[in-house]
């Protein structure tokens, strides 16, 4: 077998599951699961009247490079959201089944490991198919921890140049999972500086970008910081974008990649031996989806309700911040993470995530230890009665 295999870790629901292993929760309450970054409101209809009138297309092989007609609709939707003056759509978008599994394959494809000690650079905490992918692809993976100190922010000279110069692919996330922070302007002019003077390449997960709380403000794109840039060709930046969040739509399977054609063009040949041509009926499902923003602008309202009143039921009883944007509230605990997920699950029947679980060891610290995940996925009754009871929790502490 590949031996590396073994260096993967638990992923973090299996270690919850270990931790509760031997806990019967408090039956006097229904039990709260905000755990699980999976989105919860209803799948809109337009979607599901999509996938019912294309199910013809199951007769036919996709091609990995998807129809025509939904890579257009990407491209049009880029240049909308990001004001973009052109998306190629035949050479600069992919669609992926998922933002996670082109997440995983795209560092199969980049990864050189016949290069000594091939290093991946991942956001600490992160999501967790960043260091898998590089582990499997023969990297080995180094963070960047995101500290309340500095507002979650990368700080890229953490790393020495050592490292740098052995980076091949630089994993971030924007709006970020769990701490929601969006990368500023600045922040990518020195990641592009980065990438320039050590030839690797980035990969920008943008999987939560269309959940945030101004309607007039929505979240830079990493696309769209390279063209404000004046990175014509966006060098070496490949973005990865997905419907799972925005439309409610996480068992659909559908996202794309869109960016550097040259890096593309690779991908794709990856992808056609990989075999991970999208379902013909999801495509155009998805096509409907990226044509509509109606149902994702009503989204984003319950989000925004839901944080509304959470925030206020919990402000003065923790230390509470606003993401700018993402569905995660990212709690400062006033004892272990571990424990205060422990005793809420055992008391109160609310599952939560520590933060702990979701990042590693690096600089000495782990940057998740006191802090727990909380994803308002669940309706919003269910949000307010768990804050509800983080208060009478606290209330014991
Ligand atoms: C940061 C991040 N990226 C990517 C994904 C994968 O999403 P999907 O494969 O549904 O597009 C998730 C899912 O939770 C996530 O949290």
């Amino acid at each position: 077998m590949n031996p590396n295999l073994d260096r993967l870790q638990p992923y973090p629901f299996q270690k919850l599951n270990k931790l509760f292993e031997q806990i019967t929760p408090n039956q006097d309450f229904l039990p709260v699961n905000l755990h699980i970054g999976e989105p919860k409101h209803a799948t809109p209809a337009l979607i599901h009247q999509a996938l019912a009138d294309n199910l013809a297309g199951l007769a036919h092989y996709p091609t990995t490079l998807g129809a025509g007609p939904l890579r257009g609709s990407i491209a049009a939707w880029l240049m909308r959201r990001y004001r973009l003056p052109a998306i190629n759509p035949e050479t600069e978008v992919i669609p992926v089944n998922g933002s996670r599994e082109a997440l995983f394959s795209f560092a199969q494809a980049v990864i050189d490991s016949s290069l000594s000690q091939a290093a991946v650079i991942c956001p600490n905490p992160f999501y967790q198919i960043y260091e898998g992918a590089a582990l499997l692809a023969g990297a080995t993976p180094y963070f960047l921890n995101t500290l309340p100190e500095n507002g979650f922010a990368l700080d890229y000279a953490e790393l020495p140049d050592d490292i740098w110069s052995r980076a091949q692919l630089v994993y971030v996330c924007s709006p970020g999972n769990p701490t929601g922070r969006v990368i500023s302007m600045d922040e990518w002019r020195q990641l592009f500086a980065l990438s320039d003077r050590h030839g690797f390449i980035i990969a920008a997960d943008e999987c939560y970008s269309e959940i945030y709380f101004d309607e007039t403000a929505p979240p830079l794109g990493a696309l769209e910081a390279a063209h404000h840039l004046g990175r014509s060709g966006f060098p070496r930046l490949v973005a990865f974008s997905s419907l799972s969040k925005r439309s409610n739509v996480p068992g659909m399977r559908s996202g794309f990649v869109a960016g550097d054609a040259a890096v593309l063009k690779k991908f794709l040949l990856y992808r056609t031996y990989h075999g991970s041509a999208m379902n013909p009926a999801v495509q155009a499902a998805s096509k409907a989806a990226w044509d509509d923003e109606s149902h994702v602008v009503e989204n984003r309202r319950c989000y925004q309700k839901k944080f509304a009143a959470v925030t206020e039921l919990l402000q003065g009883v923790l230390r509470i911040s606003m993401p700018d944007a993402a569905f995660y509230l990212w709690i400062k605990t006033p004892i272990s993470d571990v424990e205060f997920t422990r005793l809420l699950y055992r008391d109160y029947n609310v599952t939560v995530l520590p933060g702990s679980y979701l990042a590693r060891y690096s600089n000495g610290i782990n940057p998740g230890e006191n802090f727990v995940r909380v994803a308002l996925v669940a309706p919003l009754e269910e949000c307010v009665e768990a804050a509800g009871r983080i208060k009478m929790l606290m209330s014991c502490l």
